[in-house]
């Protein structure tokens, strides 16, 4: 039976690590020149709705490094953008290609490509959940610190689609997580709940959240899709900015987290990011090697 991964949720910790063990082999064979290519002749269709750089190129040179292809399709050039129904396209595109990547708006939107497609669906990101960027995030902490289960992760600022993923990875390998926000822009209190067991806690001061953090997350303040809410956001998330003081407040040896496009003065000093640039940019690289597994597996089926 196919798999799709729309959410982190879709897949068992063993899969999950099992995923990180692949990257790091994929990892070293890419850094080795080693040509590794199972995926000849497999496609990848890419629908983006939203803009990208690093899900766009991750995905397209992953699919190439394993042998495969990836097309690009932007809403406006498609009959997605003239209201061609989800149900149409996924059983269209299952007949070209052998896996689906899309990035939206609206979760339904990936839950109805999966249902109707034959070939696995992978969410580069909607409006509750960027479980690519997690799966990186997760391999990329697991490769500076050693097993994510043993260290407390926090997330500084908006409860969007980054921080639910990382509820979602919370829940799946079970690590100390803590997640501060203002008041009113909280994660969805479904997600809290279902988190509960796991011992999640959210606060509303970032001070009392970072207390002996191995790992300081933070996102943009403003989401795609959210430009008209700017000056309102801007004013509720003043006090959630990662800056020295912050940090003071965490482990000596804390690493900052950041999925990018970072927007430095708002959610993140320059000299923060500029300090941990090192750990941001492998974030952004391990975009890649985690998604050549995810698609390696998925793909073949294995
Ligand atoms: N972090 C991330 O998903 O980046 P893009 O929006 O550039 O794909
Ligand atoms: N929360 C951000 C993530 C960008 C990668 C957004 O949805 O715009």
């Amino acid at each position: 039976m196919k798999r799709d991964f729309t959410k982190l949720l879709d897949i068992s910790t063993d899969e999950c690590l099992s995923l990180m063990e692949r990257a790091k082999e994929l990892k070293k064979m890419r850094k080795e020149g080693m040509e590794h290519q199972p995926l000849k002749g497999r496609y990848l269709a890419m629908i983006f709705e939203k803009a990208s750089t690093r899900t766009r190129i991750s995905f397209e040179v992953g699919m190439r490094d394993l042998g495969g292809h990836a097309v690009l399709l932007n809403k406006g050039d498609t009959q997605i953008g003239r209201g061609e129904p989800i149900q149409d396209t996924a059983r269209v595109l299952s007949r070209y290609c052998n896996a689906i990547m899309i990035r939206t708006y609206g979760q339904d939107v990936v839950d109805e490509l999966a249902k109707w497609s034959s070939v696995p669906v992978i969410n580069g990101l909607t409006d509750l959940y960027h479980p690519c960027q997690i799966l990186s995030d997760l391999f990329t902490i697991w490769e500076i610190k050693g097993d994510v289960r043993d260290l407390k992760i926090v997330y500084i600022g908006d409860g969007n689609n980054v921080a639910n993923s990382w509820i979602e990875a919370s829940i799946l390998l079970g690590f100390k997580f803590s997640i501060a926000t203002p008041k009113g822009y909280e994660p969805l209190p479904y997600l809290l709940d279902k988190a509960e067991k796991s011992g999640i806690k959210l606060f509303n001061d970032p001070f009392e959240a970072v207390k002996d953090a191995d790992v300081i997350n933070t996102d943009v303040w403003v989401s795609m899709g959210q430009e008209k809410e700017q000056e309102a956001r801007r004013r509720a998330f003043t006090s959630y900015r990662i800056d020295e003081g912050l940090l003071r407040a965490a482990r000596e040896d804390v690493i900052v987290l950041h999925c990018l496009p970072a927007h430095r003065g708002e959610e993140i000093t320059g000299d923060v990011f500029e300090r941990f640039q090192d750990v941001i940019f492998t974030q952004a690289e391990n975009r890649l090697h985690v998604q050549k597994a995810l698609l390696e597996w998925l793909i073949l089926n294995k």
